[in-house]
């Protein structure tokens, strides 16, 4: 990839969306953050700052890297202005309609031979291509929150992805230092299929009175070495977001095992979504 090369898109500066912008930008890719509401770009913009001051005085960074880093990142209300990309990422919110907008619109500010990719965490990777005018240079980019700190990114080949498009894109997440693992396009993917039933499952268990959260939790983190428990790493994710996943999973794959739990669709109906409404199976007023 050649310097002039080095710039991506992303579209949406929500936890996931800063978060891939930030990791690009780190590793010399000039990172363009869309979102169509100002707040979120002021917000996404704070968090970074705080997060790169943060790496500097606990000498995880330079000081001149981060300010270049900074200097990299650039918050658009527009992508018109900025010319074409050789890659943009949307993670912007997971409705299939919303997306299919976005999707159909940040095509026209992708370079020729460029990709459109997707953070979805449970849509179609297959049907959203369907949407875009080449879907062979389509596919799913899933990163995993904390985005900076996690190794993975997920590709996830819908069924016309191209060789081409999964050999680029594979090596632009090892470029930017991550881990990239290839999958074929279905419900959940390998991660969220795995993960989604044991973060469910754990609620049932809450549900059926077998143990507390907090009890629940240190079974899994101290008996299984998992870095933290099913219920909090909920919260982290969202319960909105498990959810979805779970429905998308139990509507598409079609089997009793994938049912959402009745707790989660509770506290989801209460506004309980975890750490962004302070609130899920933990506090965090
Ligand atoms: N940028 C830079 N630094 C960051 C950061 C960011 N965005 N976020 C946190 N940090 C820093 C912290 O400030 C902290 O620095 P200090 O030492 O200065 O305090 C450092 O990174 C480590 O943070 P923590 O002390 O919180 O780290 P930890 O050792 O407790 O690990 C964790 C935190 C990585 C989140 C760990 O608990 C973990 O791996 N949890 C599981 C996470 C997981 O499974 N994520 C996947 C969810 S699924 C998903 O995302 C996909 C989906 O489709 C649903």
């Amino acid at each position: 990839m050649t310097e002039n090369n080095k710039r991506i898109a992303v579209i949406g500066a929500g936890t996931m969306g800063r978060g891939i912008a930030q990791v690009f930008a780190q590793s010399g890719f000039d990172a363009y953050v869309f979102d169509a509401f100002p707040e979120a770009l002021k917000s996404a913009s704070k968090q970074i700052n705080k997060m790169l001051d943060r790496g500097v005085e606990k000498g995880r960074m330079s000081a001149d890297d981060a300010a270049s880093t900074k200097a990299r990142l650039h918050f658009v209300e527009s992508l018109s202005d900025v010319g074409k990309q050789p890659l943009i990422v949307e993670a912007a919110t997971e409705k299939l309609e919303t997306k299919i907008a976005i999707l159909r619109d940040a095509q026209q500010h992708v370079a020729d031979d460029g990709i459109l990719a997707s953070n979805t965490s449970s849509i179609s990777i297959t049907q959203l291509a369907a949407a875009v005018d080449h879907p062979d240079r389509f596919i799913g980019m899933h990163f995993f929150n904390p985005v900076p700190l996690m190794k993975l990114v997920e590709i996830v080949r819908g069924l016309q992805t191209s060789d081409e498009t999964a050999r680029k894109t594979m090596e632009l997440a090892t470029a930017v230092g991550k881990t990239a693992v290839s999958c074929n396009d279905h419900p959940g993917f390998v991660s969220n299929r795995i993960l989604m039933p044991m973060i469910n499952e754990a609620i049932f268990t809450l549900q059926d009175g077998v143990a507390e959260a907090k009890a629940i939790d240190d079974i899994m983190t101290l008996g299984m070495n998992h870095p933290m428990g099913p219920l909090a790493l909920a919260d982290l994710i969202g319960l909105d977001v498990c959810l979805h996943i779970m429905e998308v999973m139990f509507r598409d794959l079609g089997e009793d095992r994938y049912r959402p739990c009745p707790m989660l669709r509770k506290y989801v109906a209460a506004g309980r979504m975890g750490r962004k409404s302070k609130r899920g199976f933990y506090s965090y007023e």
